[in-house]
């Protein structure tokens, strides 16, 4: 059972997809922290981001592994602990840029279809384009939405008391930036099932994906 989560950031992809992961026994795969953990090598070894030749040509050198316990999740690179740094406002400020890059997006997905294909019990994988380009054979595919105003007053309260407004922008603009890449852009793949979160609690997001799976794992 491999199962597609994809949607904007403040949509609770994330404690969603842990949740139902957890729930359900399967694994967990955070493909953002993916593309938060090539962006902060990129930053730690003086790869200039805005460069896009540069970023193209370093995209193969961090070694990146991330741990599918939905309990644990975890991420390092070139062997170092990175949970805590790939969080950091400066990664957030420029994982977009890096992540728009073809060579980034063909390393990383190579990466996401190896864990996703090794995963013997099913794995639950969040992100942007999993429905769309990295698992189009997924069993089940779910798009998270939320109005950008619930999407920001969750992310502020994350980020413990962080201005709306501000986070408001910053969200919009790297939702802009996400949706327009070139590559392989964040999209409701044709056949996800699309859940606006917007007025539902945590716990009733996640029981309504928890249904969804349960229905698609009886119909299989
Ligand atoms: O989910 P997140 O906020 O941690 O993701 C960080 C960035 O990574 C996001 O702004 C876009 C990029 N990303 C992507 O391009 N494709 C994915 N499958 C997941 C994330």
């Amino acid at each position: 059972m491999i199962v597609a989560i994809d949607g904007p950031s403040g949509t609770g992809k994330s404690s969603t997809s842990k949740a139902v992961a957890a729930k359900l026994g399967l694994s967990y795969l955070d493909t953002g922290a993916q593309y938060r953990a090539i962006t902060w090598w990129m930053i730690s070894n003086g790869v200039d981001v805005t460069d896009a030749d540069a970023i193209a040509s370093a995209a193969g050198k961090p070694s990146i592994v991330s741990g599918t316990d939905p309990s644990h999740p975890t991420i390092t690179v070139d062997g170092v602990d990175a949970s805590g740094p790939i969080r950091e406002q400066d990664v957030t400020a420029k994982v977009s840029a890096v992540s728009a890059v073809p060579e980034v997006r063909a390393r990383i997905t190579e990466l996401q279809r190896s864990i996703a294909a090794g995963a013997e019990n099913g794995i639950v994988v969040e992100g942007r384009d999993i429905g769309t380009t990295v698992l189009p054979d997924a069993d089940l595919k779910i798009f998270l939405t939320a109005s950008p105003e619930a999407r920001a007053a969750r992310r502020s309260g994350e980020l413990k008391g962080a201005d709306v407004h501000a986070t408001r922008e910053a969200l919009i603009k790297r939702d802009a930036a996400d949706s327009s890449r070139k590559t392989s852009p964040l999209a409701k793949a044709d056949d996800a099932v699309e859940v606006d979160t917007t007025d539902l609690t945590l716990q009733q997001v996640i029981e309504c994906v928890v249904t969804l799976v349960e229905e698609k794992r009886a119909a299989t």
